[in-house]
Order: C-alpha cells, then structure tokens, then sequence
C-alpha cells in the first residue's frame, strides 16, 4: 500500500500500509503519575491525536486517564504502546499487551510495537505473537522499534500482515539514511523518537541561527526539519503546555533547501543519544567517515 500524506482535520498523517499516524506525537517517557496526566491533557488541548506511551514508562494509567476525561472519540485518537524486549516469547508477549491496553481503560491500541530486539528470542516468535496481537484485536496496527535496516527486512519478511512503524531514534545529529530508506521500501513510517535529542540539540548555534531567521524555536526548526522528509513522523516529549504548543505549531512555515541541508550537516558519528546495553548492531551512517572506513 505504501506511504502517502493527506491532512486528517487540523494536524497531516502519514498513510503506511493502511494506518493513519499523525505526524506530531506525545513522547510521554518520564511523564508519569499526575504530570503524566496534565502533559496528555494539554497535549489533547493543543490539538495531538497521537500519543506515545510503552509499558517500561509506568504512565499508561496515567495516559488512559488523560484520555478518558478528554471526551474525545475514541477512533479521533491514535495511541501507541510498546512490548518491553524480555516479554518477547509468545505468551509473555500476549500477556504484556493485554495488560497494557488494561492499563490504558481501552479495548484496543492503534498501534503495538516491539519496543526493542531480543536476539535470544526467535524474531520468527515473536512476530508471530505480534501479528497475533493485531488479529485478536489488540491493536489495529502494528509495528517494530530501534529494527536496524536488515533486521527490519527479517521482520517484513515473517509479518502474515503489514507492518506500518519502525519508532527509532532520528535528529539532525543522527544520519538515518539507511534505516529511512529500508521503512520507505517497505511503505512504513519513520516515527521519530528521541526528536529533540533529548534536549540535547535545543543549544545547537546552526539551529540557533536558524531559529532567529524564521523567529521560531529551536525545537520548531528541528521538528520541521523532520516534517519535510517524506514518511518521517515525530513524538516530542514535553511535560509544559507552552512547549507542548510550541511543538506542534510547525505546519504553517517551512525551511528551503539550504535550511534543510545546514541541518543535514549536523550529523555526526557520535550523535545517537539513546545507547542502552541491549541496542542492536546499529546501521552505520551513510554519509559518514565510519562509513567510508567500510
Ligand atoms: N522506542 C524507544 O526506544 C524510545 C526511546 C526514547 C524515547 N522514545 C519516545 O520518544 C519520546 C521523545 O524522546 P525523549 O523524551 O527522550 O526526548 P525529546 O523529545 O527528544 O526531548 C525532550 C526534552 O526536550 C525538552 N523540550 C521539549 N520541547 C521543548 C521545547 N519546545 N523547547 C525547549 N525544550 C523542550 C523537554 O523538556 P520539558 O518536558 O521540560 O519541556 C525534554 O527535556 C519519548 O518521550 C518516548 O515517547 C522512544
């Protein structure tokens, strides 16, 4: 079915494979308990359909709060939780999707996703509890997350239905080429994670610069730097409204080509942010001098 973009009321999706992912997501990792609850309110408040929790952040209640007192329809909002990599055998995994969506007071997620590869775990298992998961009703659409390229062609190749997500790390500090284009092979989307670099890149001088010629914020430049690329949606994570706001207002300005590739530039071999003990063997940057080693 592949990827394409059409507005659904204020905010762009991406089409993949069938789903309909708004481009700007909640990150809600570390909002949890009361400020959990305010950061999805005033997220619903700003105009999000797309909320990102998992069930290693602990806030899934606190999610499933916030959008239970929202008063929104159900099928108006698309929520994503993810499977932790030690409940990938078949029947944990079932059991951990299922108290996930407990926890969250709904029926059923829009998307479920494999939060991390477990190479102790047959992917072959554990793609088949996924696609389980979608065919009971667990979730309408599923997904991987941190899949390296090839690793993702493995899970394409044993998913009995489509994949629609691989949710991995990607900022102007980190070169996702090979990756991005693997999801665009497949017709799936990039969901950003770890956008803002944590908050790493908000005191970058060229996104500084860039900032003040388009008098926005630096997290503006940077979510809109992602906005542009085709099949690429992002999950900021903020726990203040004004910021919240701010990270979702990046559709009605737009960056020219030489914007674009001065934040391309950024990249650098040492900017993945998110590099706990049990990552995957990452795809080497395309662009870089690690990659030319090779
Ligand atoms: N799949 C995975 O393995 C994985 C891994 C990491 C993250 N994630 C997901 O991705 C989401 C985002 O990643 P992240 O939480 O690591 O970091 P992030 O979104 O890259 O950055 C968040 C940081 O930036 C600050 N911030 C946000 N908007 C801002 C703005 N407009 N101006 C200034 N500062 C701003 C936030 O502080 P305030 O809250 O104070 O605004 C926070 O300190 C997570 O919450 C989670 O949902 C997934």
């Amino acid at each position: 079915m592949g990827l394409s973009f059409q507005p659904l009321g204020a905010l762009p999706v991406i089409e993949a494979n069938g789903a309909r992912i708004p481009r700007i997501g909640l990150g809600t990792w570390r909002s949890t308990h009361d400020e959990g609850v305010q950061a999805v309110q005033a997220a619903l408040d700003a105009g999000y359909r797309h909320i990102d929790t998992a069930a290693r952040y602990e806030n899934e209640q606190a999610v499933g709060q916030a959008l239970a007192a929202s008063g929104l329809s159900r099928d108006a909002i698309f929520v994503t939780t993810k499977v932790w990599h030690t409940e990938l055998r078949a029947a944990d995994f079932r059991r951990a999707a299922e108290a996930s969506v407990a926890r969250l007071g709904l029926d059923h997620v829009d998307l479920l996703l494999v939060h991390w590869p477990n190479p102790e775990v047959p992917l072959a298992e554990t793609i088949g509890a996924l696609c389980d998961a979608q065919r009971s009703g667990l979730t309408r659409h599923i997904g991987v997350s941190n899949f390296p390229a090839a690793l993702l062609d493995r899970a394409v190749a044993l998913a009995s239905v489509p994949l629609v997500a691989n949710q991995c790390e990607y900022h102007p500090y980190l070169d996702q080429t090979t990756v991005l284009d693997a999801c665009r092979r497949h017709g799936i989307a990039l969901i950003a994670h770890t956008p803002l670099g944590s908050g790493k890149l908000l005191a970058d001088p060229v996104i500084a610069e860039i900032a003040r010629e388009h008098n926005r914020k630096p997290a503006q430049i940077i979510l809109r730097w992602l906005m542009q690329q085709p099949g690429v949606a992002a999950i900021p994570k903020s726990s203040n409204r004004l910021r919240i706001g701010e990270n979702v207002a990046v559709f009605d300005f737009g960056l020219d080509a030489n914007s674009m590739a001065r934040i391309a530039a950024l990249a650098h071999d040492d900017g993945r942010v998110s590099k706990p003990a049990w990552h995957p063997q990452w795809d080497a940057p395309a662009n870089s001098s690690a990659a030319h080693r090779t």
